[in-house]
């Protein structure tokens, strides 16, 4: 592979243009460079940032390629600026075994385009009854280091200690969807004035909260890792401040659609708003804008759900939960946290970056722009916009609630160890 000369681009969206020379998948210059024999990329003062990770994605392979697939998927994340992903568990089968993870990691790196990391399901078929096996996972190829039912909660306090107690063994995370199934039986919609004009049963936060404060404690006394998956409400963050205050090993993720988006959204009974965690109130969604500026939420991660037609073009009451998210988590983040002043380019690296990468535990992403780390990177016009168009997307589904919309922040080019795996640049 010849070396990739980026010239004219800004790390973190800092100073004057340098340029960037990347040789053997490493960064090997960075400043005023010449050099022969070299791809040149003109970067016109793009931000360069350390590439994505998304700790939560559905892929769908195995089982549902008819709405995404690993190579699809893969397509839509290098698009989205990302250079790794994490593939929830809730395929058919189910990756609760060593068979299932090793598939998924395979594929992932034969279409090369992202690194697919498989997260292990925590109870057997996701039934939330007896544990997976955790450890013959853990040491499999697939090296799974994020175990999570996501799709469903480990609500069982028994079963969700045992998970806590081995992951600290086996030095994993457990990521819970946190949803106190008692409390949301037949839940349509954030509990509140909305679902109660449209006639939808709702969804308490209080069905969130409770699990997230019983799991931040019980992760504090078994000193284990534990994150919790896609924060909607303003009651999760403060249980958050106050576990991490207590010392606790808690790390959390806010979904771009919970940035953005509100139960307002449901007056028009479309399924593409349907999601779970729901669409919460603008009071919410402040507060979780707050907690991610502030730390208190670690990391934004997408929980890309690619649904079929026929599962989202029906009676609201009908449809699957979930919404597209790889290509326009970024866009997002720019409209609601860079462009509001809560986050500069930095901040956009740690929450999209950095942490993620640290929560995983993955060594060669979200690493600093300097000489000698790995070029896995992003580059982004950050004064340029696009208007998202489902059917346009990579994924095979094209259920985005973001349809129509004029978003700030594209990107220009993905880089996974120095190959350009997205953008406009010759591969
Ligand atoms: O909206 C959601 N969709 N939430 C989940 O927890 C699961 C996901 C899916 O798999 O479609
Ligand atoms: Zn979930």
């Amino acid at each position: 592979m010849r070396p990739l000369l980026l010239k004219g681009v800004r790390p973190y969206g800092e100073g004057d243009p340098v340029d960037v020379l990347i040789r053997d998948g490493v960064i090997a210059e960075i400043g005023s460079v010449t050099a022969d024999d070299v791809e040149v990329v003109e970067g016109s003062g793009a931000v360069l940032l350390p590439g994505f990770v998304d700790l939560h994605t559905h892929l769908r392979e195995p089982g549902r390629e008819d709405t995404e697939t690993i190579e699809t998927g893969s397509k839509a994340a290098a698009l989205g600026g990302y250079t790794a992903v994490f593939a929830m568990a809730n395929t058919d089968p189910i990756a609760d075994n060593a068979v299932i993870v090793e598939h998924v990691r395979r594929r992932g790196v034969e279409v090369g385009l992202v690194d697919v990391h498989p997260v292990g399901a925590v109870t057997v078929g996701l039934k939330g009854e007896k544990l997976a096996e955790l450890g013959t996972m853990a040491k499999s190829a697939a090296n799974v280091r994020v175990f999570s039912d996501d799709g469903h909660c480990v609500h069982d306090p028994l079963i969700m200690r045992r998970a806590l107690e081995y992951s600290k063994a086996l030095d994993v995370v457990i990521a819970q969807h946190a949803e106190e199934p008692r409390l949301t039986v037949g839940a349509q919609a954030h509990e509140g004035e909305q679902a109660a004009r449209l006639g939808l049963q709702g969804w308490p936060a209080a069905a969130e909260e409770s699990i997230v404060a019983r799991d931040c404690l019980l992760a504090l006394h078994a000193e284990a890792k534990l994150h919790i998956c896609h924060v909607s409400t303003t009651g999760t963050a403060d249980v958050l401040k106050w576990a991490k205050a207590r010392g606790t090993n808690v790390s959390a993720e806010v979904t771009p659609h919970h940035l953005l988006l509100t139960d307002d959204r449901l007056s028009t009974y479309d399924p593409v708003n349907k999601v779970n965690p729901p669409l919460r109130t603008g009071t919410d969604v402040q507060a979780l804008r707050q907690a991610l500026a502030d730390g208190v939420i670690d990391c934004v991660a997408t929980d890309h759900a690619p649904h079929a037609v026929q599962d989202k073009d029906c009676e609201w009451a009908a449809a699957r939960p979930g919404m597209l998210g790889l290509q326009t988590a970024l866009s997002v983040v720019v409209e609601t946290m860079v462009k509001t002043g809560l986050l500069d380019w930095r901040g956009v690296a740690r929450v999209m970056s950095e942490r993620p990468a640290e929560i995983a535990g993955l060594p060669d992403h979200g690493r600093p722009i300097e000489v000698g780390e790995p070029a896995n990177l992003v580059l982004v016009d950050p004064d340029a916009t696009w208007t998202v168009r489902g059917a346009e997307l990579a994924s095979v589904a094209g259920n985005t609630p973001f349809e129509g919309m004029e978003l700030p922040g594209v990107v220009t080019a993905t880089l996974l160890r120095g190959r350009v795996t997205a953008g406009r640049i010759p591969a």
